[in-house]
C-alpha cells in the first residue's frame, strides 16, 4: 500500500492562525458565509462534517481544524495533521446531482485547489487524477470526497482537502512522496489566505456544475488535460485489483481516466494511479 502523503515533522516555529471573522466577511455572497466552524483539534473534520450533515447540518457548513487526531485519506488511509503545519477543512455541500456526476465535483475541487495556489503563491501544481495536488512528483494535497446517496439522488456530499502548507521537512518514509508549499517556496504562506481563495475558487466550480452540469464538465476535461500532465501520455501504475500498468489516454464521458494497456485500453473507476516507473522499483 502507497502511504498517505503525510507530514512527518512540524514546523519550527509558524504564527498562523485563521482570523474567523475576516474569512466570514470576505466569504459574504457565498454560501459558506456564517457556515465556518473552526475546531483547534479535532479527529477529522470529514467525519464530523458527514456526522452532522446526517443530523441535518446545512449546505455551506466548512468544517476547518488546526490539527487532526485522525485525518483520514482516500481507500482507507491516514492523513497525519500536525498542528500548524496544514490546511486541513472540509466542506458540506447538498448538490442536485446524480450520485454517478459526483466525480465531477471531485475533478472540480483539484482544479479549485489549484486555482487557490496559484492565485496566492503564484505556483502551478500538477493534477494527478483524480485529484491529488503535486509540485513534480511529490504530492502536497490530498482531497476525500465522501457521499450519502440514494441510486439516483444525493443527500449531501463533504469536500475533504488537506494541503501541506508548512511542513519543512517529511519522515524518510514519505520524504520522497510528499512536499509542501513550504518546501517548494522556501517561504510560509497564510493558511487563512488559501483557505478564502479556495472556498472561493469552490464556489464557483460547484456554482457552475449546479448552473449547467454538461457545459461544467466539458470546462473541467478541457482544464484538466491543461492543467495535468498525467491525463495523457503518463506511464503508470492502476491499483485496482491486482493492479495493471498503461498509458494515461484522456478521460471518458464521465471524467474517469482511461489508460491503453498492452490488453487493449481501460477506464480507471475506483483506484488511483501512480507512476509506473517509480513503482517497479
Ligand atoms: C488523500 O489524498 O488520500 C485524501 C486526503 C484528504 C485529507 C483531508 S484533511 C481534511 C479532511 N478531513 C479528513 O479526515 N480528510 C480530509
Amino acid at each position: 500500500m502507497i502511504p498517505a502523503t503525510t507530514p512527518a515533522t512540524a514546523p519550527s516555529v509558524v504564527d498562523d492562525s485563521y482570523d474567523l471573522r475576516a474569512l466570514d466577511a470576505a466569504l459574504a455572497g457565498t454560501p459558506f458565509a456564517g457556515g465556518l466552524r473552526y475546531f483547534p483539534s479535532l479527529a477529522s473534520t470529514n467525519t464530523l462534517a458527514m456526522r452532522q450533515a446526517e443530523e441535518g447540518a446545512p449546505a455551506g457548513r466548512v468544517y476547518l481544524a488546526d490539527e487532526q487526531t485522525a485525518g483520514r485519506g482516500r481507500a482507507g488511509r491516514a492523513w497525519q495533521s500536525l498542528s500548524a503545519s496544514g490546511l486541513y477543512v472540509s466542506v458540506l455541500l447538498r448538490p442536485r446531482m446524480a450520485p454517478a456526476d459526483i466525480l465531477w465535483l471531485s475533478l472540480a475541487a483539484g482544479l479549485a485547489v489549484r486555482a487557490a495556489v496559484r492565485q496566492v503563491t503564484s505556483m502551478e501544481a500538477d493534477i494527478r487524477w483524480p485529484n491529488d495536488l503535486l509540485f513534480g512528483r511529490k504530492k502536497f494535497c490530498g482531497i476525500l470526497v465522501e457521499l450519502n446517496a440514494e441510486v439516483t439522488r444525493v443527500r449531501h456530499c463533504v469536500v475533504g482537502i488537506g494541503i501541506n502548507v508548512h511542513q519543512e521537512s517529511f519522515d524518510p518514509s514519505l520524504a520522497s512522496l510528499a512536499t509542501s508549499l513550504r518546501v517548494e517556496t522556501g517561504r510560509a504562506w497564510p493558511r487563512q489566505d488559501l483557505l478564502l481563495a479556495l472556498l472561493q475558487a469552490l464556489h464557483r466550480e460547484a456554482a457552475a456544475l449546479d448552473a449547467d452540469a454538461s457545459a461544467a464538465a466539458a470546462s473541467i476535461v478541457e482544464r484538466l488535460s491543461g492543467a495535468g500532465s498525467w491525463m495523457r501520455g503518463k506511464r503508470v501504475r492502476v491499483e485496482e485489483g491486482e493492479g495493471y500498468s498503461g498509458v494515461t489516454a484522456g478521460l471518458d464521458a464521465r471524467g474517469f481516466l482511461r489508460v491503453r494497456t498492452a490488453q487493449g485500453m481501460r477506464t480507471v473507476v475506483s483506484g488511483g494511479v501512480r507512476e509506473a516507473v517509480r513503482e517497479s522499483r
